[in-house]
């Protein structure tokens, strides 16, 4: 079972996996996310508080769901008896969010005797990766899971890493590598932002992404650079996003009738196209067999189209993973496929969460 808490998102999964053959991905048979992203969408954005009051109200409902879903017709001590295990995210997120979560996960440890896997909710963006098969939506990816040294690219509403993984995160932090990162804003906080200098609603990725495609539908995409890419051409990794918020609010206040939908198509055109140089300057660099796309801003359609595009013509044998956009999203199937692949267990008495947990912080 994989418990999420994290932020505005109360989200429990069951998976299975075979651990005789990890190369087969993990099956979802039960998943459930409860979001409050309506009501801080009246408040322009998350006040953690209200994240909180939202967590505790969902949490214990959500968990009976997504039991219910993934063994249905039989009794609650039975269905506790078939799971082995109970993985949560313990960092990084909003406190009050975060331990609503780890509390219920090491309630039921110690209720149910289970063990206890606490889950770095970065690392599990990454092991969306390998969901392979969901139950609930019928999707399958024919046991396609990404082959190591791989390069992940996290990009999410708090962060932005670049990743060298030549092995699982259990086995040994030498074997896994920051490569580069945000200097200021993250990509996801870069759409929250600027959505919000657009008036347009909370969470501001997928709002400027159905803006950015009324305007793709009708319009070529060739001509899309009105606003700055920086350090697009630096020698490093690393990625600076806080410019766009001034340079959204420059051109706002200088077009007062500016198109929304133009708009947004330029500010997601630049966030992408700075996302996938540096990346393909780093596969080029790092030749990983695999390169992984991951975290909330991974559900973006162009970005995912673009990183196709750009792959392709680079010619390299590097594949391509990206997580189906319900996964790219917080969820309880990512906590738990990280613990499946990484068991590192932990006493419930030494659990608790950390806020500002890094990347590469415990995993
Ligand atoms: O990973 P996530 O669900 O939560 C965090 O760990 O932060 O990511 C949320 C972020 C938000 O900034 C949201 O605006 C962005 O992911 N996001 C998107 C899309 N869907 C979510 N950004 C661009 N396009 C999308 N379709
Ligand atoms: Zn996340």
């Amino acid at each position: 079972m994989g418990i999420e808490t994290s932020c505005d998102e109360t989200a429990v999964a069951l998976i299975e996996g075979n651990t005789k053959d990890l190369k087969r991905g993990v099956t979802v048979i039960g998943n459930i996310v409860a979001t409050s992203a309506d009501l801080h969408a009246k408040t322009g954005g998350i006040i953690p508080e209200n994240a909180a009051r939202m967590q505790i109200k969902s949490i214990l409902p959500v968990i009976s769901e997504a039991m219910n879903i993934a063994f249905p017709n039989i009794s609650d001590s039975a269905q506790i008896k078939k799971i082995d295990a109970i993985a949560v995210a313990f960092g990084p997120g909003l406190i009050g969010s975060l331990l609503i979560g780890v509390e219920t996960a090491k309630t039921l440890s110690y209720l149910w005797n289970k063990p206890l896997i606490p889950v770095n909710h970065l690392v599990a963006h990454i092991y969306a990766n390998w969901i392979t098969k969901d139950k609930q939506s019928d999707f399958s990816k024919n046991n396609l899971v990404p082959k190591f040294p791989a390069l992940a690219l996290v990009v999410s509403g708090g962060h932005t890493d670049l990743i060298l993984m030549k092995k699982h995160f259990l086995n040994s932090k030498n074997d896994i590598e920051w490569i580069g990162g945000t200097c200021d804003d993250a990509a996801g906080e870069a759409f929250d932002k600027t959505a919000r200098i657009l008036d347009l609603p909370y969470p501001g990725g997928p709002s400027i992404s159905a803006e950015a495609n009324k305007y793709l539908e009708r319009n070529e995409s060739k001509h899309l650079n009105l606003f700055p890419r920086p350090i697009i051409n630096s020698s490093d990794y690393n990625w600076s996003f806080s410019g766009l918020k001034t340079a959204v609010m420059n051109y706002k206040r200088e077009h007062e009738t500016a198109n929304i939908s133009c708009t947004s198509a330029e500010i997601q055109e630049a966030i992408v196209d700075v996302l996938v140089e540096k990346s393909i300057k780093a596969i080029k660099e790092f030749r990983p067999k695999s390169f992984i796309l991951s975290g909330g801003v991974a559900a973006n359609s162009r970005l995912r189209r673009v990183f196709v595009q750009r792959l392709e013509s680079i010619k390299m044998k590097t594949d391509f993973h990206v997580p189906e956009p319900k996964y790219c999203t917080d969820s309880g199937a990512s906590i738990a496929a990280a613990a499946f692949y990484n068991p590192k267990f932990r006493r419930w008495q030494d659990t608790t969460g950390i806020p500002n947990l890094e990347i590469l912080g415990e995993t």
